[in-house]
């Protein structure tokens, strides 16, 4: 039986999970609060919440999993990308442990083990397939040939899809993250022509930082005929931000399908948490005659069960790190 401990440290939330023979047997995961009040991931705070969450979080997923670390055959941990604080202590703790354990020690790409969520449960994609991964730092179409080999053949070429609903949401007054404040008032609104731009490139590419300024404008706009218009209209306009998200990924998403000519479609990371994403994604997936993963929802934010479950594809290839590892703020497949 392999077993393996993996940590995941790339943003705000300090994560541990164990997997035996490629099932997850424990995903411990502390969100830190403190970013709350400042209305976004400060991070050196996240590494200082990462250095006090770490020996906890790992201590947990090993007792949740009822194993002892003598019993470990690896310790994997996420390189990258990241904040770079963030992910230097996750991969220093990590060495440590892989060192005085004397076992292997896995390098995990975060944005890959995003995609790879969707083999933690059943049913799961077969190859190849597209996965839309949206977080708040990335916007990929990811054309997956195999476990540990995939294309991003499309990007965004400004703002991330996850940093245009949390900016956005910042500028409306409404607590981080955004997006999550977003889609909850957007289930009470009703979707309105505001005259906010779709932009289109003739690629697969995004770009959604036209949209971001369009809607500065527009709310500055209506704040000068209305001072409450916001406070009075704050569901519709969260509906219509969060529908003209959406409408891009979907419209970018049956451009790449029609593009590839497959129909397993999934998407991944944490605007997949985003809850008319996920019912146009089905929706979109009957229409097309497209079979349509989802990830559960603790998949859908960053966890270590992603990274547990990427390192066990490495582990069966033997795909090992040294010691002299050092994580990457910027990191691609
Ligand atoms: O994957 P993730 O947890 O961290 C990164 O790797 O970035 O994604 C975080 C992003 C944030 O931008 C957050 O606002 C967004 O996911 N998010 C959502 C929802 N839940 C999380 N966006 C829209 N709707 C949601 N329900
Ligand atoms: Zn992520």
């Amino acid at each position: 039986m392999t077993k393996i401990l993996a940590i995941e440290s790339s943003c705000d939330e300090t994560s541990a999970s164990v997997i035996i023979d490629g099932h997850v047997k424990s995903n411990l995961i502390a969100t830190q609060e403190i970013h709350r009040s400042y209305g976004g991931v400060v991070p050196e705070l996240a590494s200082r919440a990462h250095q006090q969450n770490i020996v906890p979080v790992v201590m947990e997923a090993l007792k949740k999993a009822q194993i002892t670390t003598k019993e470990l055959d690896a310790i994997a941990f996420t390189r990258g990308p990241g904040l770079l604080g963030a992910l230097i202590v996750g991969t220093a703790f990590a060495k440590s442990l892989a060192l005085s354990l004397e076992i292997p020690l896995i390098e995990i790409n975060h944005m890959q083990a995003h995609v790879l969520a969707h083999f933690i449960d059943e049913p799961k994609p077969k190859f190849p397939f597209l996965c839309l991964t949206v977080s708040g730092g990335h916007t990929q179409i990811v054309l997956v040939k195999d476990y540990l080999e995939m294309e991003v053949i499309g990007t965004t070429q400004d703002d991330a899809v996850g940093e245009a609903f949390d900016k956005t949401a910042k500028m409306l007054g409404l607590p981080y993250p955004g997006g999550v404040e977003i889609d909850k008032l957007a289930q009470k609104g009703i979707v309105q022509d505001y005259g906010l731009p779709k932009v289109d490139l003739p690629n697969l590419d995004f770009s959604f930082s036209g949209l971001k300024t369009a809607i500065l404008y527009f709310i500055r706009k209506q704040e000068q005929k209305n001072p409450n218009f916001i406070k009075e209209n704050i569901n519709d306009i969260c509906a219509t931000i969060q529908h003209t998200l959406i409408e891009t990924l979907l419209r970018k998403i049956i451009q790449a399908a029609r593009q590839q000519n497959i129909n397993q479609i999934a998407i991944a990371g944490g605007v997949s948490a985003n809850s008319e994403l996920r019912k146009r994604m089905t929706e979109l997936g009957k229409e097309k005659k497209w079979d349509i993963f989802i990830p559960k929802m603790e998949y859908c934010t960053d966890n270590a069960a992603m990274i547990a479950m990427a390192a066990h594809y490495k582990f069966l290839k033997q795909e090992f790190s040294n010691q002299t590892v050092a994580p990457l703020s910027r990191m691609s497949f």
